[in-house]
C-alpha cells in the first residue's frame, strides 16, 4: 500500500545558523542547505548559512564553495568542471533540478534553498546515489556497436548525420552530460525508477539509435519495446523544462516511439 508520511528518520529538522557577515557586509544571501550524515544517525536538517557575497564569485557553486572552504568544513557535494560540462554540481535549488556552476545565485529572489536531486537515496548532504541511474544507462550499451568489418580507418559520418546528434545548434542528443536533473524531474521516473529507464538514459538510446555509424538499430529498439522501460513516459515535459543544458529528451522518446511504430 502507497505510503504517503514520510518515516520519522527522514523528517527535516531544523539545522544549525552560520552567519559570516560583519557590520560592513554590503551584500548579503542566505543559502539554506539540506545536510544529512547517514554514519550520525540523525535525521536530515536544513543548515543556515548568511554570507558576504562580495567574497564569493557570482554562481551558487561558488558560494557553497566559499561555506565549504571557510565556514563549514563538514558540507559535501560534487563538483568539477564548473563548466556545466561534467554534470557533477546538478542538484536542486531554488525548486529546480540544475547546475550550481551555471545558476547565478542573482536569479533566486531572497533565500537560497538547496536540496539534493530529488527520488534518489542520499549518500551526505547534497550527493545523491546515482548507482541506479548509471546501471540503467550501462544497460542500453551506449557505444558503437558494429557487424561489418571495422576499415582501415575512422568510420566516417557526413555533416548531416553528424548534426542529427549534435544538433545544428549544439541542442542535440550528443550534447546531454548526463547530470540526471531531467529523470529526477520525471513523476514517471520517481514512482518507476526500478523499471522506466527515465528520460536521461532513453535520450542516450536515442543518440546511438540515430547514429548513423551504429548498426545495432533493431537490438536497441528491442530492449525498449517494454510497456515500462519506454511506455512509462506520459509525456509530461518535465525533463525538457529542467534540463540546464536546453536539450529536449522529451523528443527523443516521441522520436523513439515513433521509430517503434514504424517498424511495425
Ligand atoms: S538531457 Fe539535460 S538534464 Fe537530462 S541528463 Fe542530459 S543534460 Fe542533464
Ligand atoms: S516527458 Fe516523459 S520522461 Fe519527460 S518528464 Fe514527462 S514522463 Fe518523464
Ligand atoms: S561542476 Fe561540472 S557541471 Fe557543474
Amino acid at each position: 500500500m502507497a505510503e504517503f508520511a514520510l518515516p520519522k528518520n527522514s523528517k527535516i529538522q531544523k539545522g544549525k545558523d552560520f552567519d559570516a557577515t560583519t557590520a560592513e557586509t554590503k551584500r548579503k544571501k542566505t543559502f539554506k542547505v539540506y545536510r544529512y550524515d547517514p554514519d550520525s544517525g540523525e535525521n536530515p536538517r536544513m543548515d543556515s548559512y548568511t554570507i558576504d557575497l562580495d567574497k564569493c564569485g557570482p554562481m551558487v557553486l561558488d558560494a557553497i564553495i566559499h561555506i565549504k572552504n571557510d565556514i563549514d568544513t563538514g558540507l559535501t557535494f560534487r563538483r568539477s568542471c564548473r563548466e556545466g560540462i561534467c554534470g557533477s554540481c546538478a542538484m536542486n535549488i531554488d525548486g529546480r533540478n540544475t547546475l550550481a556552476c551555471t545558476k547565478a545565485i542573482d536569479e533566486v529572489n531572497g533565500e537560497v534553498k538547496i536540496t539534493p536531486l530529488p527520488h534518489m537515496p542520499v549518500v551526505k548532504d547534497l550527493v545523491p546515489d546515482q548507482k541506479h541511474a548509471i546501471a540503467q544507462y550501462n544497460s542500453i550499451e551506449p557505444w558503437l556497436k558494429t557487424k561489418s568489418p571495422a576499415p582501415n580507418r575512422e568510420r566516417l559520418q557526413s555533416p548531416e548525420d553528424a548534426d542529427a546528434l549534435n544538433g545544428h545548434d549544439g541542442h542535440g542528443p550528443a550534447a546531454c552530460i548526463l547530470c540526471f536533473c531531467c529523470s529526477t524531474s520525471c513523476p514517471s521516473y520517481w514512482w518507476n525508477a526500478d523499471r522506466f529507464m527515465g528520460p536521461a538514459t532513453l535520450m542516450q538510446a536515442h543518440r546511438w539509435i540515430m547514429d548513423t555509424r551504429d548498426e545495432a538499430t533493431g537490438e536497441r529498439l528491442d530492449q525498449l519495446e517494454d510497456p515500462f522501460r519506454l511506455y512509462r513516459c506520459h509525456t509530461i515535459m518535465n525533463c525538457t523544462n529542467t534540463c540546464p543544458k536546453g536539450l529536449n529528451p522529451a523528443k527523443s522518446i516521441a522520436e523513439i516511439k515513433k521509430l517503434m511504430v514504424a517498424r511495425k
